[in-house]
């Protein structure tokens, strides 16, 4: 029979901490599900069934004792032993003594260089996640030193709050291992100069490439060739990570496609959706199939709708230039929250291999029913002044047109046309310069049958429903709306949170989404990014909408900065029986 195992040795008596073990640094760096890219040896005389990373490092597996394992001691320290060469073979797809990593950040002076890129290099490093030969070259064409780019970066770094041993003597030695070049990014020879720099870090041992293109969607392919043509590795691996906006439309997306496969096979490009590498999100399968109590209401059956909402209470402050020619839709919808709600909806994979993972995805996205215009509200943010402030309607940011129709704010309803989810609405709700700066999932569910205290609710049985909130950001948690009874000798009922907050549940913080995908995609996993087909049925989704309200030029419903939005998104929910579970501020 199978047995359950800790890699503690001395389990603690404490259930929740049985399956854990403080454990060094490095462990927490194996693969998000802590599943190995490629199928890895065991030795002959165990079998693992499956191997689960806990909160804190630890690791848990499910094990199959062969018949000459004869105590748990010994059990354990196999397991134990495994988990270690796992970590060696599996951490990264490479050999940890041999190879070396150059990841190279071609436009390395933007704004998401800064902000993101580099600090999560520098997180992984401080984590003691990156292989033990690394270097990281910042590309652009601005003319700058090794020493300027060091001070650049050393601006945006910074130590996790629980974690700042050591801090700035890290911070030293991650810089010393930062370097820069300049050259155009459709030039052949610059990227030959790179390839020569990276040659004298790399010098005696096999190299691996990795390119993050922090840059528009322009110039993608001229860097993409360069690359490729002049600084590939020649006898390690070569990837590139690339941002969105991976096209505009289906037919864009497919000619950048088609454009990239030039150059790189498919294996080496990893498109990238931080969403998917927000923590919250990363969990919602392990919410699903690792607890028995969900995946069985996992239905039309039980779920009555399904809630998807990003909201920012900025507006597009200086990005309007590329937000205009993109709008919340391509800018949040058709990716952020549809890789989302793929995930939430897929059926079990076979494995948590990538690619069973993403064929169960693009099942839901190619099943989905085509988006409507009446299912669909436009709204953009004008301004106003209040309390003294005045806030900016988006057309006053000089970057954008006048008289431009671009949303801002969009709601979605949308459906999938599968056994599972037939008739179930799926809400989206996105927009800039709201009220509040917030991603949730909402899960409402069905009405309880025949139910004995449907007298003591009150008069608004959806709001006394059950409600499952996945809250990704800020302030993450999970909680579950329950009804209860009000201690006391009258039978009064009321409405409750089973609640798990994450900052009250784990002293540890939360990392950045880039960390995870960067660490991934030097590992070789490409669960988290998004394959080309993936990217297709999204935009076959979109696209037709898109068209449609570009031609019939639909004016968005003007909405005061600061706000809910647009009120036609609550007509849009009404109609389909839905109250958007974030609008009722006594009930959140
Ligand atoms: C980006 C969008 O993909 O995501 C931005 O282009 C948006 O418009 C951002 O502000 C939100 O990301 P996060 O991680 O801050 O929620």
């Amino acid at each position: 029979m199978a047995s359950t195992i800790s890699s503690s040795l001395n389990c603690p008596t404490s259930s929740s901490s049985s399956y854990s073990r403080t454990t060094p640094a490095s462990r927490s760096c194996l693969h998000s599900l802590s599943f190995p890219p490629k199928p890895f040896p065991l030795p002959k005389k165990i079998s693992l069934r499956n191997v689960v990373n806990t909160h804190d490092g630890a690791v848990a597996a499910t094990a199959t004792p062969p018949e000459n394992v004869s105590s748990l001691e010994e059990l354990k320290d196999e397991l134990l032993s495994i988990t270690a060469s796992l970590e060696e073979d599996v951490r990264f797809d490479i050999k940890e003594k041999e190879d070396t990593v150059s990841i190279t950040v071609v436009g390395a002076s933007g704004d998401l260089a800064k902000k993101k890129i580099f600090p999560a290099l520098f997180a992984l490093y401080y984590e003691d996640c990156l292989p033990k030969h690394f270097t990281v070259f910042g590309y652009a064409r601005s003319k700058m030193t090794d020493a300027e780019l060091r001070v650049m970066i050393s601006r945006t770094l910074t130590c996790r709050i629980d974690k700042s041993e050591n801090c700035g003597e890290k911070m030293e030695q991650f810089l010393g291992r930062c370097f820069y070049h300049s050259g155009q990014y459709d030039s052949d020879e610059g990227f030959a100069e790179l390839d020569t720099k990276l040659k004298v870090h790399e010098v005696g041992r096999v190299s691996n490439r990795l390119f993050y293109l922090s840059i528009p969607p322009n110039i993608f392919i001229d860097a993409v060739r360069c690359a490729s043509t002049s600084a590939s590795s020649a006898n390690g691996w070569t990837r590139v990570i690339v941002e969105k906006p991976f096209g505009r439309d289906s037919e864009s997306s497919a000619a950048l496609t088609r454009d990239l496969k030039q150059y790189l096979v498919e294996d080496q490009i990893f498109r990238i959706d931080h969403y998917l590498g927000k923590e919250l999100v990363e969990n919602l399968s392990v919410l699903r199939f690792s607890n028995l109590i969900f995946e069985p209401l996992w239905s039309r059956q039980y779920i009555r709708n399904v809630q998807f909402i990003f909201s920012e209470n900025f507006g597009t402050e200086g990005r309007g230039g590329y937000f205009d020619n993109y709008g919340i839709i391509r800018d949040i919808m058709q990716n952020h929250l549809l890789q989302i709600l793929a995930l939430f909806a897929m059926e079990t994979p076979v494995s948590l291999d990538a690619e069973d993972i993403r064929n169960e995805k693009v099942k839901v996205l190619r099943s989905m029913k085509p988006l409507q215009l009446d299912d669909v509200v436009v709204g953009q943010y004008k301004g106003h002044t209040e309390g003294g402030v005045t806030y900016p309607a988006y057309t006053d940011d000089k970057t954008v047109p006048k008289g431009s129709l671009t949303p801002t704010f969009a709601a979605a309803a949308l459906f999938i046309n599968n056994a599972r989810w037939d008739g179930v609405p799926f809400l989206m709700k996105a927009g800039k310069a709201l009220g509040s700066k917030r991603a949730e999932i909402r899960v409402q569910f069905r009405h309880v049958p025949g139910n004995l205290f449907k007298t003591k609710l009150g008069p608004d049985h959806d709001r006394s429903t059950n409600e499952l909130v996945i809250r990704v950001q800020p302030d993450e948690a999970i909680y579950l709306k329950i009804n209860n009874k009000v201690p006391g000798l009258s039978m009064r009922l009321d409405r409750s949170n089973l609640n798990l907050h994450y900052a009250a549940r784990y002293s540890k913080e939360i990392p950045d989404a880039y960390e995870r995908l960067l660490l991934d995609a030097i590992g070789g996993e490409r669960r988290l990014f998004i394959r080309s087909d993936e990217l297709d049925a999204a935009w076959a989704l979109f696209t037709p909408l898109l068209k449609e309200l570009e031609e019939k030029k639909v004016e968005p419903e003007l909405y005061l900065y600061g706000s809910e939005g647009p009120v036609k998104a609550h007509h849009l929910a009404y109609r389909y029986k839905v109250q958007w579970g974030d609008s009722d501020n006594e009930h959140r």
